[in-house]
């Protein structure tokens, strides 16, 4: 049984167990270093490319592993415990990158970009946020227009996770502004393309592993084969990938808030006050008893949305409920955990100081809470019975 899931399979308590294991030996010893760096963990992204972890739901004849949605939370949760930045690395990946190319693409994009990203040779990114327009991508301002042989863009994304290091990118631009957001399109550009470019990166409070940036598009020539799907149809395109990409930062929620936890249960098991651990004071257990309570609950909405997904069921709500839960309970653990180790909690010698600034992020990307509270409350409306 892996976290009070009864149903789990040999074949994914197997994965979990190795998974969980590379994870303790090789990323957690150096995730305190890549946080302190801000160094991108180029190794340990390659591992994970080894071992099938970035481009788990991509069929195998593409390059990928063919598992499940199931699977793939329950890896992002490992990953993501050991370290939050090659958690979010490794969701990029899979989640918005693989995934709009294994669903829209035709075999030769799958052929051509999909495998090496399947494999993790190559890293992949998803440009949809601009500087005017992350909340509301319906307005976005890239502009793709048409020339012989293909589209020029022009203009820039914010917020754009592997910026720095990604080969490809899945691009969002508007062929026809006039059309609102049916003009978008959705592009595969190369990164090495003339006039891309990486103009900016921020400066972090967590996840300082991973780079964010800001990209730029001074024309840039795409060539008519590489418009994913239907033009026009980029919106629909970006916003069901992020409805996959939001179960993967509710799974790297989960990890950030069980390694809190964990750490709490320990500190709390060694350190002694009133004659004795504090394990043994009520005020510590009923933390103790909240934090776990709350762990398992956003990780049951989370495995239930990847479910749907596997079942071929909608999962836009559901998705957006196990993003909201996850991250809202990372928060919250998180703050508690720091509470639990009292003064060492506040600094950089404990781990819950880097979960609690790691956890924020994912109230924040792939939609804020608030944007999950739209999608939910509008799911629910469409439902009135
Ligand atoms: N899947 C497919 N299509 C969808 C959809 C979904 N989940 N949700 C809506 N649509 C379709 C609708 O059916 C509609 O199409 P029709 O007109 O043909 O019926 C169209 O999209 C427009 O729908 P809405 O009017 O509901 O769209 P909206 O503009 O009001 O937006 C929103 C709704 C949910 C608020 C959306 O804007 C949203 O999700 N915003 C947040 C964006 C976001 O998460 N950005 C993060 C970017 S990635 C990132 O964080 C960086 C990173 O690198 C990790």
């Amino acid at each position: 049984m892996i976290y009070g899931w009864p149903e789990t399979d040999d074949s994914k308590k197997m994965l979990i167990e190795q998974v969980r294991e590379f994870a303790r030996a090789e990323i957690a010893p150096k995730a305190a270093e890549i946080d302190r760096e801000g160094r991108f963990p180029t190794e340990i992204v390659k591992q994970l490319g080894d071992m099938g972890l970035m481009g788990m739901m991509v069929p195998e004849q593409w390059g990928g592993s063919g598992m499940d949605a199931v699977s793939y939370a329950m890896a992002m949760e490992e990953i993501s415990a050991a370290c939050a930045s090659s958690g979010v690395i490794m969701s990029v990946n899979n989640s918005l990158s693989c995934w709009p190319i294994s669903e829209y693409g035709t075999d030769a994009q799958k052929d051509k970009w999909l495998k090496p990203m399947a494999k993790g040779e190559k890293l992949g990114s998803f440009a949809l946020s601009e500087p005017g327009h992350g909340s509301d991508p319906a307005g976005l301002k890239l502009q793709a227009q048409k020339v012989d042989g293909g589209y020029k863009l022009k203009g820039s994304k914010n917020w754009i996770t592997n910026g720095k290091e990604a080969d490809i990118c899945v691009v969002f631009a508007n062929t026809n502004p006039q059309a609102g957001y049916k003009g978008i399109c959705a592009f595969i550009v190369d990164t090495k393309s003339p006039g891309f470019s990486v103009s900016k990166l921020e400066d972090k409070l967590g996840i300082t592993g991973s780079s964010t940036g800001q990209l730029f598009f001074d024309d840039v020539f795409v060539p008519a084969d590489c418009l994913l799907g239907q033009e026009g149809k980029g919106f629909k395109i970006a916003l069901s990938t992020l409805d996959g990409g939001r179960i993967g930062i509710a799974s790297q929620a989960l990890g950030i808030a069980r390694c809190a936890l964990d750490a709490s249960k320990r500190f709390a098991s060694e350190r002694e006050q009133h004659g004795g651990p504090i394990k043994n004071l009520q005020a510590i257990q009923f933390f103790i008893a909240d934090m776990a309570t709350r762990l398992q609950s956003a990780r049951l909405l989370t495995w239930h949305a990847a479910k749907c997904k596997d079942l071929g069921l909608s999962y836009t709500k559901e998705a957006a409920m196990a993003k909201l839960a996850a991250s809202e309970a990372a928060m919250w653990i998180t703050t508690k955990a720091i509470q639990v180790h009292g003064g060492y909690g506040y600094t950089k010698e404990y781990v819950v100081e880097r979960n609690f600034r790691d956890a924020k992020i994912t109230e924040l990307y792939e939609g804020t809470s608030e944007i999950q509270r739209i999608v939910i409350a509008a799911q629910e409306f469409a439902h009135l019975n």
